[in-house]
């Protein structure tokens, strides 16, 4: 690989290969042929160090399927949206929803990120790759704005500040008539211990916000409305489809309710 990723643009890696293992399930959650093509590029002997095949991300998974099944829920009531896919990673998330032509998506993520996505994934019509920081206001400029917007911003949102945060909800929700945000966060606790997490050090990293009530964003605007939140350590999905040994971390980690909500997926409506 001869782009180097820095900091944050590293976590794309280990979601991704959680939803490369997950592919190698007899029956996997998200089933993304792209993810286990796109790892073993991104680095070949990614399955053969320590914890090797073990399914340690599978919750990672779930909260991708969670996203890409609020995403069809709102692109089949809005076939003519408009799709903001931010800190996009190199999730395949277009090619596995495969929307209409009638949809324009956007994937944006850093410069650095988006030239691996132009290398390790495919092209397709109404489909435009952003490099910026989604913390520069100017990317907005670059989409059409007259149209239903659907956000997405799967583990993304941890690494922006809350001003920023802010500025990104309040800006989508000015900009479009009408649309959906779903996005995930980790409590308070999480971001402000995220300093000593190994992996997190590893990439020279942190977490930059952390809210204990997501829902309570909507208050940033008057036009956002909370709609729900969708299971991610306690999803039946991932109960039912874990290995056992990993099953059982997970069931052990779900009797403390601050690791079980430590991680949100929550969605919101304008
Ligand atoms: C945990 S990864 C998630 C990637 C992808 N959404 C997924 O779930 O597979 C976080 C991603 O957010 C991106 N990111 C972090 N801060 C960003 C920023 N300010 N602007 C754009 N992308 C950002 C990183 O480069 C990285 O790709």
């Amino acid at each position: 690989m001869d782009t180097e990723l820095v900091g944050a643009q590293k976590t794309l890696s280990p979601v991704l290969r959680a939803k490369a293992l997950d592919n190698r399930l007899p029956d996997p959650i998200l089933g993304d042929t792209y993810a286990e093509q796109v790892m073993r590029r991104l680095d070949h002997g990614y399955d053969t160090r320590r914890f090797g095949t073990s399914q340690l991300g599978l919750a990672a998974v779930v909260r991708s399927k969670a996203h890409d099944d609020w995403a069809r829920e709102f692109l089949a009531e809005h076939p003519d949206a408009v799709v903001l896919h931010l800190g996009c990673g190199l999730d395949a998330r277009v090619h596995r929803l495969d929307p209409p032509a009638t949809v324009d998506w956007y994937d944006l993520d850093y410069p650095a990120v988006i030239e691996l996505r132009r290398r390790f994934l495919p092209a397709r019509d109404h489909y435009t790759m952003i490099g910026s920081s989604v913390t520069d206001p100017a990317w907005l400029e670059r989409v059409p704005r007259d149209r239903p917007a659907l956000m997405i911003a799967e583990g993304l949102v941890p690494y922006l500040t809350e001003p920023d945060v802010r500025r990104l909800l309040t800006s989508v929700a000015d900009a479009f008539p009408s649309g959906q945000i779903q996005l995930d966060t980790v409590p308070v606790w999480a971001w402000r211990v995220s300093k000593w997490d190994p992996t997190l050090r590893r990439y020279g990293t942190r977490f930059h916000c952390g809210f204990d009530d997501p829902a309570a964003l909507a208050a940033w605007h008057p036009r956002l409305r909370y709609v729900g939140e969708a299971p991610m350590f306690d999803s039946p999905l991932l109960i039912a489809k874990a290995p056992a040994g990993t099953r059982r971390m997970y069931r052990i980690m779900n009797l403390l309710p601050g690791m079980k909500r430590s991680s949100r997926i929550v969605r919101f409506r304008f």
